[in-house]
């Protein structure tokens, strides 16, 4: 289970923030898979192709089964995360933006503003999650069951597969 994480911020690429988000990816993953967890972390500016490069890297030279992004979901200008992540995906997962944006409705009405998608590109599972490390946490909780459900569906484990 090999577990890409990509922060996407100008602040934490040029070290005047320090990246809190992404060691909360993975902190919160090794709980959700255990030691079966390897971790490839990259910074990235937001920049759109910088972006795209870094998931296509992450997706295909890495071969993550799963990619988790943080930042950049936003409205502000710079925020370009999810049309990057659209760039990249070969099928869109509509679901998962749209269970973060309800479940976290319910704590933070704030949650709207979050533009974050997520989706597949070959066997490997891509998603976006907003850019506090209160939100990762928050994101993270309810993914669980989904995000282990596609990873096996992607790796030819479905039961309900027809081969
Ligand atoms: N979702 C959760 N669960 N908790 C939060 O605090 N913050 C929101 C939203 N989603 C938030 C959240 C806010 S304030 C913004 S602006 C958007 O995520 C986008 O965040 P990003 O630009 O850092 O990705």
């Amino acid at each position: 289970m090999k577990i890409g994480r990509l922060t996407i911020s100008d602040r934490a690429a040029a070290g005047i923030y320090e990246d809190k988000s992404g060691p909360e990816i993975e902190n919160l993953l090794a709980g959700v898979f255990g030691g079966m967890a390897t971790f490839v972390a990259e910074i990235v500016p937001d920049e759109v192709e910088l972006i795209a490069a870094a998931l296509r890297k992450l997706a295909d030279l890495e071969v993550c089964d799963l990619v988790v992004t943080t930042g950049g979901t936003g409205i502000s200008v710079r925020d370009v995360t999810p049309e990057a992540t659209r760039m990249v995906l070969e099928k869109e997962l509509p679901g998962f933006g749209e269970i973060m944006r309800a479940q976290s409705f319910a704590r933070v009405r704030t949650a709207i503003l979050s533009r974050a998608t997520a989706g597949t590109r070959g066997q490997t599972l891509i998603i976006n999650l907003p850019g506090k490390p209160s939100a990762v946490r928050e994101c993270l909780e309810i993914l669980g069951p989904a995000m282990r459900e596609g990873l096996a569906h992607l790796r030819g484990d479905d039961p309900h597969a027809r081969h």
